[in-house]
């Protein structure tokens, strides 16, 4: 064990920390993780730990999740600028303005969300669990943000309910398309396409499989197939090499990088364990209105 990680391994104890860590973030950060998954896993974990501390290695949306979810925890973010582009791709006047004209609508956020945009939300998703949200809410017309691809995923999979799409998307995802996969596939014949519903819809039409991170892991694991493209960021890899070590994984292509995820690193784990620096703060009325939209998620997700 290299002086760092002994250094991390004793502040966690001295502090009754945990250490949360998406798929995306460096090997070396999932290798040292308490708990490792998807946003969905992460929000119960996060909900649920009796941990006094939590860092949470990942993207500023979800430290400020764990925070609305947990408020009495103290949550520190190793690096607080590392930020998820799509967590901005909504506005609140928007979301205002179309709940004044239909008080039927529901707003349905994807976790990859600010806490304000949560804040005037009725429920949040994360892409393990908005298929059956959606199908559980009573609402017949939902306004979904900020993701227009996991909204379409959703509406295709819920035809029986009106779903007006948000216009966000991610950066890493959005930029994926069919010929790629084509030109993938040709290289890799007996691979099978495994992707995030956060891709557009026509790699997802061309995909074996969609689904969350945690939904590609499980079905990676579970297939007969050898071989897999995988279309989402490539911090999943570490994850599906370690349950699969005798089957092949390959990105569908080179820029599946989100290089906010990547700025957390285990130095910058150690001092802000060590400080106990830049702790999330959230607005209390914000907090509070969020933390409904979350709980709902957690109550329907069931
Ligand atoms: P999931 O791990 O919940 O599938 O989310 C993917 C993602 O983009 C997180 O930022
Ligand atoms: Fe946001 Fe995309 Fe990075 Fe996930 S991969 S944190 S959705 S920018």
């Amino acid at each position: 064990m290299s002086s760092l990680r002994e250094e991390i391994e004793i502040l966690k104890k001295e502090k009754q920390a945990v250490i949360l860590a998406h798929y995306y973030v460096p090997d070396e950060v999932q290798e040292i993780a308490d708990y490792t998954g998807d946003s969905f896993y992460l929000s119960k974990v996060a909900k649920e730990t009796d941990a006094k501390i939590l860092v949470f290695a990942g993207v500023s949306f979800m430290g400020e999740s764990a925070q609305i979810l947990n408020p009495e925890k103290k949550v520190l973010l190793p690096d607080p600028t590392a930020d998820c582009a799509m967590a901005h791709m909504a506005d609140v006047e928007k979301i205002k303005a179309m709940k004044e004209s239909d008080p039927e609508l529901a707003v349905v956020c994807y976790i990859n969300s600010t806490a304000e945009l949560k804040r005037y939300s009725d429920v949040c998703v994360t892409s393990a669990n908005a298929v059956k949200v959606v199908k559980a809410l009573p609402n017949q017309r939902i306004y979904f943000i900020p993701d227009q691809h996991l909204g379409s995923f959703v509406a295709a999979q819920v035809p029986e309910k009106e779903i007006i799409l948000g216009d966000g998307y991610c950066p890493v995802h959005h930029q994926m398309t069919a010929e790629e996969v084509l030109s993938a596939k040709e290289a890799h014949p007996d691979a099978l396409v495994f992707v995030h519903p956060e891709c557009p819809k026509e790699v997802v039409d061309l995909a074996d499989y969609a689904g969350s991170t945690s939904g590609i892991i499980k079905a990676a694991a579970e297939s007969d197939a050898g071989e897999f493209l995988i279309g989402t960021e490539t911090g999943v890899m570490y994850e599906l090499k370690k349950q699969n070590p005798d089957k092949k994984f390959y990105p569908i292509q080179k820029e599946q990088c989100c290089h906010d995820m990547k700025k957390v690193t285990l130095e910058k784990i150690r001092d802000c364990l060590r400080d106990e620096s830049n702790e999330v703060q959230v607005d209390a009325e914000v907090s509070e209105k969020a933390k409904h939209a979350m709980e709902q998620m957690l109550k329907l997700a069931k």
